[in-house]
């Protein structure tokens, strides 16, 4: 069974759809660390609810990147970590991450990329006017959303739309996308 790491900054709902597909056993894997460099977020309490071990820390406490990802990266190893799992960290992976999980390091974001990378990609794509978006699953590389993707889903922006009501049915999109995804990338041998 594949060891997940799952890294959040907020909410942490994507969080709770990789947990309730492991615990249907529609997703065969085990989290075994959240790692959350937000000391207020709600994936906090998620996780404890959950029992999972959790890192959580102030980037501000250290000096850089490299500092913060070496403690990352030493909790990845005592946990036996095998895939990175990103669902809503709001934070560019350092070379310190990348170099260690080359290839294992997997992100959601959602709009279909290229288009509309970075930060509110819902309200980019809301504020564009265009008639749909999506959400795409990628490997992470050293770029803002840029890796090779995995998968992609559309989802229509309707007349009378809020940008509330499109979120939603973002959301829903991945939290259906996200484990289904994930089972099919856990299937795999590790190279
Ligand atoms: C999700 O919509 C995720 O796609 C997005 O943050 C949200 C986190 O929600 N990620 C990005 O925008 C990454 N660039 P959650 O905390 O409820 O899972």
């Amino acid at each position: 069974m594949k060891r997940l790491a799952v890294f959040a900054s907020g909410n942490g709902s994507n969080f709770q759809s990789i947990t309730d597909a492991i615990k249907s056993g529609t997703l065969e894997a085990e989290i075994c660390l959240v790692v959350c460099d937000r000391e207020d977020a709600y994936v906090l309490e998620r996780a404890k609810l959950e029992n999972i071990n959790l890192f959580s820390f102030s980037p501000k406490n250290y000096a850089n990147k490299a500092e913060f990802e070496t403690e990352i990266l030493e909790k990845l190893r005592q946990h036996d970590v095998d895939f990175i799992i990103l669902a809503g960290y709001m934070r560019l992976i350092g070379p310190t991450l990348l170099q260690k999980y080359s290839q294992r390091i997997v992100n959601i974001h959602p709009s279909l990329l290229p288009s509309f990378p970075g930060k509110d990609a819902i309200g980019q794509a809301f504020d564009a006017g265009v008639k749909e978006t999506g959400v795409t699953v990628h490997y992470v590389d050293d770029g803002m959303d840029t890796g090779p993707i995995i998968a992609q889903k559309t989802v229509p922006i309707l007349d009378g739309d809020t940008k509330d009501i499109l979120q939603k049915r973002i959301q829903e999109t991945e939290h259906d996308m996200y484990p289904s995804v994930l089972q099919q990338l856990c299937q795999k041998k590790l190279t």
